[in-house]
């Protein structure tokens, strides 16, 4: 019987997208099913295999999108967000592949369903790209997401902290203002994707909540304070609005968390390539 680490490490290790897609979706369906261990045998990559394509720059050099609701400007759009939802699915399955034994099982549980539904999102994403005329890969995209990680590779609390109470809340807050572009644009369709994108990732949020708590109560630590402690240390952006208050509310993020952070965070520390958008 395989082990739960190396079937989260085969995920990291994917180059092709369709491949990562499959076995995503394939771990989470077996774990769920009870054919892996719960152990980890490997240690995860510090970096996921990547194709050639797309090109990473730093957000600073990413080229402009052009006018406003243009088909170009949409595939654009897209293709950033093709982008966020295949590194997603990297971030879930690291996460349970390099910290799931410091959890109890039903973290694996939450998680490598998490981990499933980035991968769905991929590939819905994909799709509407490939109708529009484009493919995930046509255009650069940054590497901000990843860099969040590695940042926080030693450290569950820190990594729970940044990727799903920043990065992810951040797409909560991101993706109302895209849906109402395409909607202004008549892409309805894309437009029907996001929503459905954004409904799941309330669910990514809470889950980054819910087990940041879990960890802080094992140690007595005050999660709001911890978590504003570990955002300034770990996080070099400014966490700051306009935030979308009722969905990070319902996903247990209250504005205690966040609100007055952007003030705190050190001005001098690198500004990340996560500015550019949120994680999905
Ligand atoms: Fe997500
Ligand atoms: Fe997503």
């Amino acid at each position: 019987m395989n082990d739960l680490g190396s079937v989260c490490r085969a995920v990291l290790e994917a180059v092709d997208p369709r491949t990562k897609v499959m076995a995503a979706r394939a771990a989470a369906r077996d774990w769920r099913l009870g054919r892996l261990r719960f152990a980890f045998d490997r240690p995860m990559p510090a970096r996921p295999a990547r194709r050639d394509r797309p090109i990473l720059l730093p957000p600073s050099h990413m080229p402009r999108r052009g006018r406003a609701g243009s088909q170009r400007t949409r595939i654009a759009m897209l293709h950033a967000l093709a982008h966020i939802e295949y590194v997603a699915i990297d971030l879930a399955f690291d996460l349970v592949g390099r910290f799931g034994g410091m959890f109890p099982d039903r973290f694996a549980d939450r998680w490598l369903a998490v981990g499933a539904q980035e991968a769905l999102h991929f590939a819905l994403v994909d799709r509407r790209l490939r109708v529009l005329g484009a493919a995930y890969g046509d255009l650069p995209a940054h590497d901000g997401l990843w860099e969040a990680a590695a940042a926080t590779a030693n450290d569950a609390l820190a990594r729970l902290a940044v990727v799903p109470m920043v990065l992810e809340a951040r797409g909560l807050d991101a993706t109302p203002p895209m849906i109402a572009r395409f909607e202004a644009a008549g892409d309805m369709t894309s437009a029907r994707i996001l929503k459905r994108i954004a409904a799941d990732e309330v669910g990514h949020v809470a889950a980054g909540v819910e087990w940041f708590g879990y960890l802080c109560a094992t140690q007595r630590f005050d999660p709001v304070e911890t978590w504003r402690k570990l955002v300034r240390q770990n996080f070099g952006g400014a966490v700051k609005p306009p935030f979308n208050d009722s969905a990070r509310d319902e996903a247990g993020l209250t504005k205690a968390y966040y609100i007055g952070l952007a003030a705190d965070c050190d001005p001098s520390h690198k500004e990340p390539a996560s500015q550019q958008g949120g994680q999905s």
